[in-house]
């Protein structure tokens, strides 16, 4: 018995914001935005809230699934920008969505989020805890960043993505799930701190993303390959045994290079950055949903899911389509 995905949805913000709008924010080009990552345009969250995204991306993964929100017993919403502290985003999905046998919670492990979603999923239905899950990553990083610094408010964008597990004869092979905290300062966005009576300040200090490019960049091409070809080996499956390489979109330079070390063709990396930029834990479900609508994945196809960022944390999915 493992746990198979059927179904998935995903949830874009309205507003569109392109290279050019950003030109008019910050010193920087279309050309060099898009030749160094291959982002040209991004969604950015109007009134849409991250919860609001996970919702609308949960319902529509469920109606993919021909699976009414009364029969789910678990839905997990990866997220690390929630715009809310208490209640977790997964019990405002719950709600939105009249899902009421199901508990919910939300997990951070940022870009990574989804993979580590997924594998807590797979891990509560091969254990029968339950019997099937809604998984969402979904975020608004647009609202954790410093708008004056070009480095990292050209690359991410907001939106949500969703899938539909259930227990099946077939379907998820295997994963894997890493994590490296003495890396963790390369990328980090703080939290709030309202201070308390044995603190100096109580001054509110709203986080912002800050990040290293160039160590994220290392890390991301030699973990990655690495981690997927372990994966691999671990379950006998040759690298042309595989239709598409899923990745979290981050960089179109990270993508290719992991294409060229696992010397597999670009082609089956698909992509999809250049409109939506680095959607975090959503980038992946997201993806995968655009691929699943396009027709583009057939019963019985090998995919690998990969996905990297802040912690430092990255892991690996292949499975049975
Ligand atoms: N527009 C124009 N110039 C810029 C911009 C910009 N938006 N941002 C930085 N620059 C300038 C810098 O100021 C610097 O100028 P200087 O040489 O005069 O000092 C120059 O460009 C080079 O800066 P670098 O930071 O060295 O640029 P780099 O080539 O490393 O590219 C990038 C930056 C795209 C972030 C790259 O490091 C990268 O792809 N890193 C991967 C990180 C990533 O994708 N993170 C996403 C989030 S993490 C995740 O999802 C896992």
């Amino acid at each position: 018995m493992t746990s198979r995905i059927i179904g998935t949805g995903s949830y874009v913000p309205e507003h569109s914001f392109t290279n050019t709008d950003m030109e008019k924010l910050v010193d920087t080009s279309d050309e060099w935005i898009a030749g160094r990552t291959g982002i040209r345009s991004r969604r950015l969250a109007k009134e849409e809230t991250t919860s609001f995204m996970a919702a609308e991306a949960g319902r529509l993964a469920l109606e993919d699934s021909q699976m009414d929100a009364s029969e789910l017993e678990l839905i997990i919403v990866a997220t690390c920008s929630a715009e809310e502290v208490m209640p977790n985003t997964a019990c405002r999905v719950q709600q939105e969505l009249q899902a009421v046998h199901a508990v919910g919670f939300d997990l951070n492990a940022a870009c990574s989020g989804f993979l580590f979603a997924l594998h807590t999923a797979h891990a509560y239905l091969r254990a029968g805890i339950c019997k099937n899950a809604l998984v969402i990553g979904a975020e608004s990083l647009s609202r954790l960043l410093d708008w004056t610094d070009r480095s990292t408010c050209v690359l991410f964008g907001d939106g949500a993505g969703a899938v539909v597990l259930r227990q099946e004869e077939t379907g998820i092979l295997g994963l894997s799930q890493f994590a490296d905290g003495s890396r963790g300062d390369v990328l980090t966005c703080g939290n709030s701190q309202n201070g308390n009576p044995l603190q100096e300040t109580k001054e509110s200090h709203p986080g912002k993303i800050a990040m290293d490019g160039q160590e994220v960049f290392k890390f991301a091409v030699r973990q990655v390959p690495a981690c997927i070809t372990d994966l691999l080996n671990h379950y006998g499956c040759g690298k042309d045994e595989i239709r598409y390489f899923i990745l979290h979109q981050a960089n179109a330079r990270i993508i290719r290079s992991v294409a060229k070390r696992l010397d597999v063709p670009e082609a089956q990396f698909p992509m999809n950055m250049e409109q939506y930029g680095n959607t975090s834990a959503a980038s992946i479900p997201m993806l995968l949903d655009e691929l699943n609508r396009g027709g583009c994945l057939k019963k019985g196809d090998h995919l690998v899911l990969s996905g990297f960022g802040a912690g430092l944390t990255w892991g690996a999915c292949l499975l049975i389509w």
